[in-house]
């Protein structure tokens, strides 16, 4: 008597009666020129269970930042209320310490595009906008997600930025259906740019993630419809447009490594979710 085959995806069922029929799928798509992803980008049940907790514990210390983000606070306050919100929750802050990045969050202000470092010196005044990036581990698991924050009155330039950079991400999150290509993301999020004026970051993009912060496949906001891999169910991925007011060349810090700011000083907005692709769209993981 001899055991039916374990599925690849380590769920431990039968692999009838988990993957195979995805599998079998895929391949028909592949026959027919379709690119499609690896096993490695497909989580299973136990996975995605993983990832919800670290995505719902990753948005509650968004929550917190927004409770308490004002104009004369520094963004060294914003990096210490990401620490003790995600030590009560029982995460730990992802960004600490990845590759060498020296602090909790990441605080990007107004002509910063991503990657600004929370320091004691950068005082939030009112006027600004401000992306806090926020990355959390849980039980082993990465939830990743950013929000812009407008500090006091800002103009009405800078609002419609943040609105629209808000409604790229929210464009393409709602429209994209299974098996849909990774190129529609970068088709919805730069047409809605374009259409306002403004320029899409190209050296930047979203991300796999959930078993570590950074996986594949990388997710490009410029890219073409009907291009790139399959968006398959069981994928979690972030997609995180930086919208730029003017130009769309970047550089970085040269001091800290770090810091990308917009090559012509113009502002710069980004949102962020983390998403699972399933059987009928985009869910939300972590906003
Ligand atoms: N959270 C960022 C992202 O969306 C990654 C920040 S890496 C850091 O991909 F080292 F800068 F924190
Ligand atoms: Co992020
Ligand atoms: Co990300």
């Amino acid at each position: 008597m001899h055991s039916k085959q374990k599925c690849w995806c380590k769920s431990g069922k039968a692999y009838e009666e988990c993957h195979k029929a995805l599998d079998n799928k895929l391949e028909l798509l592949k026959k027919q020129g379709n690119n499609v992803p690896t096993h490695k980008m497909i989580k299973n049940e136990k996975q995605i269970a993983g990832i919800r907790e670290a995505c719902r514990v990753n948005t509650l210390v968004l929550d917190a930042v927004e409770r308490q983000i004002r104009a004369g606070m520094t963004t060294e306050d914003i990096n210490k209320i990401v620490v003790e919100e995600t030590k009560k929750l029982g995460g730990i802050p992802a960004c600490l310490g990845y590759e060498g990045f020296p602090k909790a969050v990441c605080t990007s202000v107004n002509n910063v595009v991503c990657h600004g470092i929370p320091s004691k010196k950068q005082v939030l005044k009112e006027g600004d906008i401000v992306n806090v990036d926020c990355t959390t581990i849980f039980k082993g698991y990465f939830g990743d997600s950013s929000r812009m924050f407008e500090i006091g009155n800002v103009d009405e330039r800078a609002k419609k930025l943040v609105r629209v950079t808000k409604e790229c991400l929210d464009i393409a999150t709602k429209n994209l259906k299974p098996f849909d290509h990774l190129g529609d993301i970068g088709y919805y999020v730069s047409t809605h740019a374009r259409e306002n004026g403004y320029s899409v970051v190209v050296e930047l993009g979203g991300h796999g993630v959930g078993l570590a912060m950074h996986e594949d496949p990388f997710v490009s906001h410029v890219g073409k419809r009907g291009q790139g891999i399959l968006l398959v169910p069981g994928m979690v991925f972030t997609i995180e447009p930086m919208i730029n007011e003017g130009r769309a060349g970047v550089f970085v810090d040269e001091n800290d490594g770090w810091t990308i700011f917009t090559e012509d000083e113009s502002l710069s907005a980004q949102w962020e979710y983390t998403l699972l692709m399933t059987e009928n769209g985009l869910e939300i993981l972590s906003k």
